[in-house]
């Protein structure tokens, strides 16, 4: 299997991620709400990539059972019921709930790879479980560093370094791109204190101005949860390992 880093989400189209298999990075703080609303139980996330689309779907969905949530700056937009804090998407919040999620920079990276044929949400606090994942898929991965402003961003880069690392331990057949070997290596230099990392990156910094240093405190919980939401139908849900081991045996029946 072929791993490959877009170390921004500029370095491909729409159309490039057709068929592929696919996972979406924004550490901060994205990916970890996603994974978060899906472990207490959301019905679905549904990621936008406009503030307007986001308004038009919510209009045309059943109110009680639907939440809008998203961010503007690291801020909750003005009538959204949510904002971009993965402790806002607590069980009681979000628990059976459809939840439509606009945010700067990682909704936008998801909806640009939405013609991949699989595509998975990644964050630190999934990482192994993820890693599992793909390594048995066994499939060429396109990896999206979600970054900010199209730019760079170091914690999304030494995420997808980590997860590279977890499947190459699992799975001998890896074979990695430049800028996966460039993020493995930021991995390694300042994968070992994630909290310490993400407080001094751009992003980091910008979070803790806004009175959001426990959100990176919780984002930096190395494999605290198995989930992985996936992409499915235009929403993202979650896939538990008792169910990817199902599916994988059933596979195996199958090409028996
Ligand atoms: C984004 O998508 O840009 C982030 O999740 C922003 C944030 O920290 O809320």
């Amino acid at each position: 299997m072929k791993i490959n880093v877009h170390l921004t989400p500029l370095s491909a189209d729409e159309l490039y991620f057709t068929g592929k298999t696919t996972v979406v990075i924004d550490v901060l703080r994205a990916s970890t709400t996603i994974i978060t609303a899906l472990q207490n139980n959301a019905k679905e996330i549904i990621p936008v990539a406009t503030v307007e689309f986001a308004v038009k779907v919510s209009g045309g969905m059943f109110g009680g059972q639907t939440l809008l949530g998203g961010e503007r700056n690291t801020k909750k937009i003005e009538g959204f019921a949510l904002g971009n804090s993965p402790f806002e998407y607590s069980e009681e919040i979000v628990s059976g709930k459809s939840v439509i999620l606009y945010t700067t920079n990682g909704t936008k990276a998801i909806m640009k790879a939405k013609f991949s044929a699989d595509l998975f949400v990644c964050a630190f606090i999934n990482v192994s479980s993820l890693a599992r994942h793909l390594a048995e898929l066994n499939k060429d991965v396109e990896i999206v560093c979600a970054g900010r402003s199209n730019n760079f961003s170091m914690e999304d880069s030494v995420c997808a370094g980590k997860l590279i690392s977890e499947i190459e331990k699992l799975n001998e057949n890896v074979t990695i791109t430049d800028s996966a070997i460039a993020s493995r290596a930021l991995s390694k230099s300042f994968g070992k204190s994630i909290f310490k990392m993400m407080k001094e990156t751009e992003h980091g910094k910008i979070l803790i101005e806004n009175g959001f240093e426990e959100d990176i405190k919780y984002a930096s919980k190395l494999n605290s949860t198995d989930v992985i939401p996936y992409f499915t139908g235009n929403v993202l849900k979650l896939m538990q390992v008792e169910q990817m081991a199902v599916e994988s045996s059933a596979e195996e029946v199958q090409t028996d």
